[in-house]
């Protein structure tokens, strides 16, 4: 049997299924129990957010609701799998639509068979051609009564503003890697047959869907076409050539005992497993981020997407530097990360980053020595405001 992508079998069925967009969710719900339904809404956002899927559970709301206040299962399903015939959906995005989209926009003065509404869903409205842009405002400019306007888009700046005064609008956030996190790891449980997943995996998988929730899916699509029953960070690690996290903890535990040589070969360690001097600045930039918010935040934060004992891990980890101290790392990292690009030997650049990183404790006790032996000379001068002038010595330690 072929195989369906999930973010095609798991398409929220009703909008309590639909996760991180709950304040649109309670608004448009609102609007259909006060019967204040507009004629035209424009749902903003990026790919994979639920804009689509907002549209047709708001369709469904408004169609599939007879008049005792039950859910009609036949013409709620057919709304969603968008084989309804009162809910037109247009993708201006396939161009063999373009006639066709004109026509349809232009036939919204017909009633709806069965429901109480036309609902037209636009899909990528940025993208409709010109004759049907005109079709849609001339039929915005005086609405019949019946129909229902949802238009969807990325790209809300290329959207004649004339479309977008006449709509209610929406902008669809980002769900959050946690929230991304949760709601894949209840599509695990339902997937069923002894699938399962570390909660770790989740978690990469969620950051990696950047915000949006059919990137996230595609990523778990590709994890499973490797036939595996447990779907691991190594299975990840594999499918994008990402750095071993177990050779990365080495590395900055390393830097953490100012252990140069150690995190040299972990770096090369890592290099010989595939990764690029680019890619392994950017995941140690990431690495000391999350131990600088632990620092700050406190171990228990939501800023870091760590599970179980990885948040541990972190956790210790985070109480050998300071979040000063980080800063400084990140920044090596940074600017060691941009020349890569450019060097002629990309691998110097990366190990004398690492050897200024697990030296910074040394660098930190030049400064605390050269800090130190000034405070003394103040002292001997006698000036107070010499020494008060001073400050702290120890401004570029990493390390505590
Ligand atoms: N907020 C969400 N909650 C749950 N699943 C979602 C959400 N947003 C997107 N998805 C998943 O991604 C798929 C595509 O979503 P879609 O509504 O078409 O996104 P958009 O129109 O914003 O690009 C859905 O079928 C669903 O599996
Ligand atoms: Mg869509």
């Amino acid at each position: 049997m072929a195989y369906t992508v999930l973010a095609r079998r798991y398409r929220s069925k009703d909008f309590d299924e639909l996760v991180g967009q709950e304040a649109i969710v309670r608004t448009l719900r609102t609007a259909i129990a006060q019967n204040r339904v507009a004629h035209a809404y424009l749902f903003t956002g990026t790919r994979g957010v639920g804009k689509t899927s907002s549209a047709r559970l708001f369709a469904k709301e408004l169609n599939a609701v007879g008049a005792d206040g039950k859910v009609q299962e036949d013409v709620a399903e057919a709304i969603l799998k968008g084989q309804d015939t009162d809910t037109i959906e247009i993708d201006a995005a396939s161009n063999n639509s373009v006639d066709e989209a004109r026509t349809l926009i232009a036939n919204a003065a017909y009633r709806p068979l069965r429901g109480r509404r036309k609902v037209y869903i636009i899909d990528e409205v940025h993208m409709l051609s010109t004759a049907a842009f005109n079709a849609l405002l001339k039929t915005m400019e005086e609405p019949p009564e019946h129909v229902v306007f949802i238009l969807c888009t990325t790209e809300t700046h290329k959207v004649p503003a004339t479309i977008q005064s006449r709509c209610q609008r929406f902008d669809f956030k980002n769900i959050p890697t946690s929230t991304i996190a949760k709601h894949l790891g209840e599509i695990v449980k339902q997937e069923g047959g002894g699938l399962k997943a570390e909660p770790e995996l989740l978690h990469m998988v969620a950051r990696l869907g950047n915000g949006s929730m059919r990137d996230a899916l595609s990523v778990m699509d590709r994890l499973m076409a490797a036939g595996e029953k447990s779907l691991t960070v190594k299975l990840l690690q594999d499918l994008l050539g990402l750095p071993d996290r177990e050779l990365v903890h080495r590395l900055v535990k390393a830097v953490a005992d100012g252990q140069a040589g150690e995190a040299i070969v972990a770096g090369d360690e890592l290099l010989k497993r595939g990764s690029s001097p680019e890619q392994l600045l950017g995941v140690l930039a990431d690495r000391f981020r999350d131990l600088m918010i632990v620092c700050a935040c406190g171990a228990d934060t939501d800023l870091v997407e760590a599970s179980g004992e990885h948040r541990a891990e972190t956790a210790e980890l985070a109480a050998r530097f300071d979040a000063a101290g980080l800063t400084h790392l990140i920044a090596v990292c940074d600017s060691a990360g941009r020349s890569v690009r450019t060097a002629s030997s990309p691998r110097a650049v990366l190990d004398a980053a690492i050897v200024r990183m697990a030296m910074s404790e040394k660098l930190a006790d030049v400064a605390a020595l050269v800090g130190g032996q000034v405070r003394a000379v103040a002292t001997r001068v006698g000036s107070p405001a010499a020494i008060g002038a001073m400050g702290g010595g120890g401004a570029v330690a990493g390390k505590k």
